[in-house]
C-alpha cells in the first residue's frame, strides 16, 4: 500500500506528534511504500523567517530519523522539493469550491476570531490534497485534527475525476484509538499553538519540569477517581506497557495517591522511552552530509512519482 504522511517544520515535534502521527510512520514503513515528507510549504503559512525555515525544515529531518524512519524502507523528503506537488495543487484549486474551504477549521477559527487571513491558508487544505494525490497515496496516517483535511482531499478528488474521468486514487485516513488526540500540559489538545506541549526532544531537565506543571484536578488525594477522563492518566499511559497501566487504573479507583507520583512517573517512563531516540539524534547531528544526501534521495523519488501523476491528471483536464 502506498502510505503518505506530512509534518509541519513549525517548531520542535511533541508528544502529540509522535503518539498521534510518527509512531505510525514507521510502523507503517515495514509492509508498505511509505512517503514521509516535511512540509514546508505549509509552514510558510506561519513561519516568516527564513533561517527559522531552514533550520527547523533540517530539525524535522533529523528527528525524524532518530526516532526510527528509515530510508531504506521509506522515502523521506521535503515538500517544496518536489514541484510537481505547486502544480497540481492550481489543477485541484480551479475547481474547488469556496465554501468546501469556507467550512474548514483552521480557516474558520481565526476569521470567527475577528483575525484577518491570508489566502495561503484558505487554499492550505487544498495543497494538502496535492500532497496526497500526487503520490497517489491510500493510507494518511495522522491525528485527528487532520482528519477534516482528508475528508475534502477526497471530496476535491471525487470531483476531479467525476468532471475528467477517473485519475486519483481516494485516500483514507488512519488514526490510532488511544491517541488520536493527545491532550497537552493543560488538558486540551496538545498542540504548538497552545503553549501546552511536551517536546520530543531538548533538555531532560526541562522536560521534567514541564512535566511537573501538568495541570490536575484539586480533589482531595483519598477520594476515587476514573482514569479514563484524567490527562495525565492519557498521557502516563502512551508510554507504559499493558501491566503497569492496568495497575495505574487500579490506583486512580482506589484514590489515595498524589498527582506528583503520577508525574513523577511520566517522567521516567517518557525519558526511558525516548533515551534511544535521542543518542541516535546526536549522532545525525554530527552526520549531516548523511541527512542531506537522504532529502535529495528522497526528492528523486518522490519526483518520479508525482511528475507521473501531474502528467496524467494534466491529460486529463486536457492541458496535455
Ligand atoms: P502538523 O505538523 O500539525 O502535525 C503533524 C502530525 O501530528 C499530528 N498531531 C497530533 N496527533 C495526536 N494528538 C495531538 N495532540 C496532535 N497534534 C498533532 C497531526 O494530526 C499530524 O498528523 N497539515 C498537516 C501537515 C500536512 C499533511 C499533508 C499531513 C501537510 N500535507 C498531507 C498528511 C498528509 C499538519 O499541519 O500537521
Amino acid at each position: 500500500m502506498r502510505v503518505l504522511s506530512g509534518i509541519q517544520p513549525t517548531g520542535r515535534p511533541h508528544w502529540g506528534n509522535f503518539f498521534g502521527a510518527i509512531r505510525q510512520y514507521i510502523d507503517l514503513q515495514e509492509a508498505n511504500d511509505g512517503f514521509y515528507f516535511i512540509a514546508d510549504l505549509h509552514a510558510l503559512t506561519t513561519v516568516r523567517d527564513a533561517e527559522a525555515m531552514r533550520q527547523n525544515t533540517l530539525n524535522a529531518a533529523i528527528d525524524l530519523l532518530a526516532l526510527g524512519l528509515d530510508p531504506a524502507k521509506a522515502t523521506l523528503f521535503v515538500q517544496s522539493h518536489v514541484p510537481e506537488v505547486s502544480e497540481l495543487c492550481w489543477l485541484l484549486l480551479s475547481g474547488t469550491p469556496m465554501g468546501l474551504l469556507q467550512r474548514c477549521v483552521a480557516y474558520k477559527e481565526k476569521v470567527d476570531k475577528g483575525l484577518s487571513a491570508d489566502a495561503g491558508l484558505f487554499t492550505y487544505p487544498v495543497l494538502q490534497a496535492a500532497d496526497i494525490l500526487a503520490y497517489d497515496s491510500e493510507i494518511v496516517p495522522v491525528g485527528a485534527d487532520q482528519v477534516q483535511h482528508i475528508e475534502v482531499c477526497r471530496d476535491i478528488a471525487t470531483k476531479f475525476n467525476h468532471q475528467f474521468g477517473e485519475t486519483f486514487v481516494l485516500p483514507k485516513a488512519q488514526t490510532l484509538d488511544h491517541s488520536a488526540k493527545v491532550p497537552g500540559t493543560d488538558g486540551e489538545k496538545m498542540s504548538k499553538s497552545y503553549d501546552n506541549t511536551l517536546p520530543l526532544f531538548g533538555e531532560v531537565k526541562k522536560i521534567r519540569k514541564q512535566i511537573m506543571r501538568i495541570t490536575t484536578d484539586s480533589r482531595a488525594m483519598e477520594d476515587p477517581k476514573d482514569p479514563e477522563t484524567d490527562h495525565l492518566f492519557l498521557l502516563y499511559r502512551l508510554f507504559a506497557g499493558g501491566s503497569d497501566v492496568q495497575a495505574m487504573a487500579d490506583k486512580y479507583r482506589q484514590g489515595g495517591f498524589g498527582y506528583g507520583e503520577v508525574k513523577k512517573a511520566v517522567a521516567e517512563v517518557s525519558e526511558q522511552y525516548f533515551a534511544d531516540a535521542r543518542e541516535k539524534r546526536a549522532e545525525l547531528e554530527s552526520n549531516l552530509d548523511y541527512v542531506h544526501q537522504t532529502l535529495r534521495d528522497g526528492a528523486d523519488r518522490a519526483r518520479e512519482v508525482a511528475a507521473t501523476v501531474l502528467s496524467r491528471a494534466q491529460t486529463a483536464c486536457g492541458l496535455r
